[in-house]
């Protein structure tokens, strides 16, 4: 292959791999690069090594967008199905976890493995471990300089993801190159990240490493998942759900024990007088989690007897509802994604090119389209890989 192609794209991730492997089994000739020295990093630290590749319950309400019916289009013509059957082409066992997750039995690799294996299928050249060192647009080309050669192309497909951990190579590249063709960015902002607590809750983060299922809120979006409490604040996946949606300086709000009935504690009061409120919680949660409420609650030790129910009441309630305000996140180090992005107006829903830039693309997590946590992230850069794979 010499150095003209029909696609160039910049980013061997999930994307990008996605997309030179569909538009290089339509015959034509692409050019895939990324200045990691091997392709899909991300995947192979995805879903805890065994890569979450999809959710069956993906839709576009599962996104944050600044237009959320943006990601409908793509996400409708290549779904968690397709990928799945490609997944059994390559005879990859897979399981569902919970909540529609599906992940490998064995390990993420194979996922890596399999898009390459279909790069290579669709005779797409590929070129690692060398930095972009010019992009130039004219005559409906674009050229870039790699390793002192030039390549040209007629279209040129940005996906190269987010800036979310840089360690593994993550830049803020897609940006800087769409705006320097005039394309507007959403402020980028790390998401699915765990929180930071300040002196004022000093008490749960001393329970490091406890875990409950609780639910979380900030205004009217909701999670019912694990919380975990850290050294720094809040982890586990209902907090980093729940992260993408909230706002700086402002409270999320948790309800530790989702399962019981609004008058559980007047209730029990009745059945087990001489029950603790500590040890009635102690059933319902773990113990150190348990024991941090009742502090905080000052109710330590007395027999639900001796409070009054107006006392109890509150208790409840606040048990239903407990404000918690971030001192902020783990930032980009630890968010793994980062919502915002290209923004969405300038894009085709159904081709992924910019409208006012014909010939250029941006696909995954570089584009304002961010999934929940749970697959999701992984099928917005399969099937946005696949509509501009398919337009090309
Ligand atoms: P991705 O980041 O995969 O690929 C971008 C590529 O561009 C990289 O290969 C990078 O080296 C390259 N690149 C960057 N800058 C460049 C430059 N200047 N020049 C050339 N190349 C450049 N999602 C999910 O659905 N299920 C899961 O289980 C997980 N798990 C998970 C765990 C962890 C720890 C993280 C950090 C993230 C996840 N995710 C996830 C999110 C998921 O990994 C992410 O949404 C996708 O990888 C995004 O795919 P992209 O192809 O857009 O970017």
């Amino acid at each position: 292959m010499n150095g003209t192609v029909d696609m160039i794209v910049i980013g061997a991730g999930a994307a990008g791999m996605m997309c030179a492997a569909t538009a290089g089994a339509r015959g034509r000739r692409v050019l895939l690069i990324d200045h990691a020295d091997a392709p899909g990093k991300k995947i192979l630290i995805s879903g805890g090594g065994r890569c979450n590749f999809t959710n069956i319950h993906t839709a576009a309400d599962r996104y944050l967008s600044s237009n959320p019916h943006f990601a409908k289009s793509a996400l409708g013509r290549y779904a968690p199905a397709d990928f799945l059957a490609l997944v059994e082409r390559y005879g990859i066992a897979w399981h569902e976890k919970t909540l529609g997750q599906l992940f490998c039995d064995g390990s993420a690799r194979q996922i890596v493995d399999m898009l390459v294996g279909e790069c290579a299928r669709a005779n797409v050249a590929v070129a690692l471990g060398h930095p972009v060192s010019a992009i130039e647009h004219g005559d409906g080309r674009f050229r870039i300089v790699l390793n002192g050669q030039e390549w040209s192309a007629p279209a040129l497909v940005l996906a190269t993801g987010g800036p979310s951990i840089p360690k593994l190579g993550a830049t803020g590249f897609a940006y800087d190159v769409a705006r320097r063709f005039g394309l507007a960015v959403a402020h980028p902002r790390p998401a699915l990240v765990p929180f930071t607590l300040g002196a004022a809750d000093a008490l749960f983060r001393s329970l490091s490493g406890v875990s409950a299922e609780v639910e979380v809120w900030w205004n009217k979006t909701s999670f019912r998942e694990a919380a975990l409490f850290t050294h720094r604040g809040l982890s586990g996946p209902a907090m980093l759900q729940i992260s993408s949606y909230w706002q700086h300086r402002t409270s999320i709000n948790v309800n530790f024990l989702p399962d019981q009935e609004p008058d559980w504690l007047i209730r029990l009061k009745q059945s087990h007088p001489r029950m603790s409120l500590k040890r009635a919680l102690s059933a319902l949660c773990p113990a150190r989690l348990a024991e941090a409420l009742v502090e905080r609650l000052m109710m330590d030790g007395a027999d639900l007897v001796s409070m009054p129910d107006k006392t109890l009441r509150l208790a409840q309630s606040r048990l239903a509802k407990w404000a918690f305000a971030p001192t902020g996140t783990e930032g980009f180090a630890k968010a793994e994604v980062t919502a915002g992005g290209i923004s969405v107006a300038e894009l085709s829903s159904r081709t992924m090119m910019a409208t006012r830039v014909p010939g250029l693309y941006a696909i995954g997590e570089a584009v304002d389209v961010t999934g929940w946590l749970g697959g999701y992230n992984f099928q917005w850069a399969w099937a946005s890989g696949w509509a501009a794979g398919q337009a090309i």
